[in-house]
């Protein structure tokens, strides 16, 4: 989600407006405006875009104010419509606020406040923060900030979130932990929003705050930073802003592709938070729990998709083959549908699709539905047409994915499916209580270990920089890597229009390797525990016809190292969780020597982000 806000002598509602539009890169399910006219606050939210906002908004208030806040959502709790959108009122209708992130616990919050009389219109977790917050203040008689402080204390989860009191108009309350939030300092006025976009031509003296800190801004005073936990004063940093404005939306980084190369931490975080609980050792998601008979049931389970979400299902299949013991077939949502498959009322279909538009994938869909068959989804966009038509499902909470080449959505689909299988896995009794709770420590370390990965991207470059004026190039892996493989490929044709094939390393002999010589770069994943040894031989087999091989090996490998010409390193991890870090390498790899081709990274020729057209 996007947030803004103002306080100062400017009418607030342009600047609003126009830095909402400059955040919907972050979401744009819904959008709303809070603003105080010096007597009230007008508010107004509605279902889609900020322009749709805006038509709306001129109708239906005055638009005036020094003060207010704005959203652009991207839905977490609850189906985007106008009633879940942000701003949220408390229930006496004094505060108001706007949050981006998630309240993990806001449910026995909810239960708490109801019992003491509070009442919500929404399904959001920020309604329910922002009537916390007013319970505190009143029952403890205390100023916003500090029921703010006292109210986040109680809270579990990631929150940017903007707040203010009509009864104290000159004063706008904010708080960080997970999600971003920037203070902009101008003379006499201030802004806040998510990223410095929005306030980037008032001023370019900005504070980012750190996670648990929060800010009390009054107009007319220094701005007060404490930390949440302890109440700890914190010197303000205030740092000058040298970038433009499209780098800002980039969050600094050169393009949306290389920024979600980057979020993938965070994002395969957000996919298991509040699903995987590794103390208690228990994985939990509603969609999977109320249909767990069909699961159990099904006599296979028929993943559909298209594009980088089949290379997600094809891993999928290793994994939920491996470890929950159900048969897996893999299709082509656009052969599925056509080729009158034989579907029955005791498959179960899951339907993995980021944007949750593609066309074929909601045609196969359709058509599993027809025959009886159980479907689910795995979506990224909260709301969208896959997630409505599925019988039930899970989002992958990775966030708005701009860059066409999907990057993030692949690990957080694969984080989410080996999720399910696991819960399967469990559910079946094909896994045993410690090898079960060995596969949740070994993903809860997936993304430091993601970041560790990162490290080597200026490796990477150099190694782009030696291959990008080759004209083919080949991938090679097996197992749970043979997709990675496919991916690896997919994602260099895609932005840099080279050439590429991905194959199951054992099938090179079977045509491929007619094609190598001196001038093959041939990208071979061979890490410690993915039949290592027979990819050694495939790699002597390159070897000895003088191919060029960049292997993808586990830390500390020294048989690849000696025989390949570069090797790029990832943490040792389960073989199952293995391709969540293989991966990042290869789209390291594509995205530099797309960059050295001067390509357009983040829109490649001919491609679309969704495909709504069969
Ligand atoms: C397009 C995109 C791909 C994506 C595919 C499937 O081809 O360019 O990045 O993998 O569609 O999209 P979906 O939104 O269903 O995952």
């Amino acid at each position: 989600c996007g947030i803004v806000g103002y306080i100062g002598h400017r009418e607030a509602y342009p600047i609003i407006l126009k830095g909402l539009k400059r955040l919907e890169y972050r979401g744009y399910d819904s959008a709303g405006i809070a603003l105080y006219d010096g007597n009230e606050i007008k508010l107004s939210k509605t279902k889609g875009k900020v322009a749709d906002l805006e038509q709306r908004l001129e109708k239906e208030i005055p638009t005036t104010g020094k003060l207010g806040i704005g959203h652009t959502r991207w839905a977490t709790h609850g189906v985007p419509n106008d009633v879940n959108s942000h701003p949220h009122y408390s229930n006496s209708g004094n505060l108001v606020i706007i949050h981006n992130g998630i309240i993990e616990n806001y449910e026995s919050l909810k239960k708490e406040l109801i019992n003491r009389g509070y009442t919500f219109k929404s399904d959001t977790d920020t309604e329910v923060l922002v009537n916390l917050i007013e319970d505190v203040m009143t029952n403890q008689n205390l100023k916003l900030g500090k029921a703010v402080q006292i109210a986040l204390n109680q809270v579990v989860g990631a929150y940017a979130i903007v707040v203010f009191d009509k009864n104290k108009p000159n004063e706008l309350v904010v708080a960080k932990l997970g999600s971003p939030l920037a203070i902009g300092i101008g003379e006499d006025e201030f802004f806040v929003a998510s990223d410095a976009s929005p306030f980037i031509e008032f001023t370019k003296n900005a504070i980012y705050l750190e996670d648990e800190e929060m800010a009390i801004i009054r107009l007319n005073k220094e701005i007060k930073i404490r930390k949440i936990k302890d109440d700890s004063l914190v010197n303000p940093y205030i740092q000058e802003l040298q970038i433009n404005l499209e780098q800002i939306e980039k969050g600094g980084y050169d393009h949306f592709m290389l920024k979600e190369i980057y979020e993938q931490p965070s994002a395969i975080k957000d996919t298991y938070r509040g699903r995987m609980l590794v103390d208690e050792a228990i994985i939990k998601m509603a969609g999977v729990e109320d249909n767990m008979k069909k699961f159990l049931n099904a006599n296979r389970i028929i993943i559909v998709a298209c594009g980088t979400s089949w290379h997600a299902g094809l891993v999928a299949e290793y994994i939920f083959e491996d470890l929950a013991r159900i048969p897996v077939e893999v299709e082509y949502a656009s052969e599925f549908r056509y080729r009158n498959p034989v579907i029955t009322e005791k498959d179960v279909v899951i339907a993995i699709s980021q944007s949750g538009e593609t066309a074929d994938t909601l045609a196969a869909i359709k058509l599993a539905k027809s025959k009886g068959a159980f479907v689910f989804g795995v979506c990224n966009v909260v709301g969208s047409s896959i997630a409505r038509e599925t019988n039930a499902g899970a989002y992958t909470h990775a966030g708005p994915e701009i860059g066409v080449a999907s990057t993030k959505a692949f690990t957080t689909q694969i984080t989410l499916l080996t999720l399910i299988a696991l819960r399967l896995a469990r559910a079946n009794g094909t896994i045993s209580s410690s090898d079960f709770r060995h596969h949740l420590i070994e993903l809860e370390m997936i993304p430091e270990k993601v970041k560790k990965t990162l490290e080597s991207e200026a490796h990477i470059k150099m190694i782009a920089d030696i291959y990008k004026d080759v004209h083919h190039f080949l991938y090679l892996g097996r197992g749970y890597n043979f997709p990675v493989a496919l991916e690896g490929a997919l994602k260099l044709k895609e932005i840099s229009y080279i050439h590429a094939e991905g194959y199951p390393a054992a099938e090179m002999k079977h045509g491929p390797i007619a094609l190598i010589d001196e001038n093959m770069p041939i990208v071979v994943i061979a890490t410690k525990r993915g039949h290592y040894e027979k990819v050694v031989s495939n790699i002597q087999e390159i070897k000895s016809r003088k191919g060029k091989i960049i292997g993808i090996v586990t830390e500390g490998d020294v048989e690849v190292k000696a025989l390949a010409d570069h090797v790029i390193e990832v943490p040792e991890t389960l073989e199952s969780l293995s391709p969540l870090l293989t991966t990042i390498p290869l789209q390291l790899l594509s995205y530099h020597i797309a960059v050295m081709l001067n390509r357009n990274v983040d829109q490649p020729r001919n491609l679309a982000k969704s495909v709504t057209v069969e």
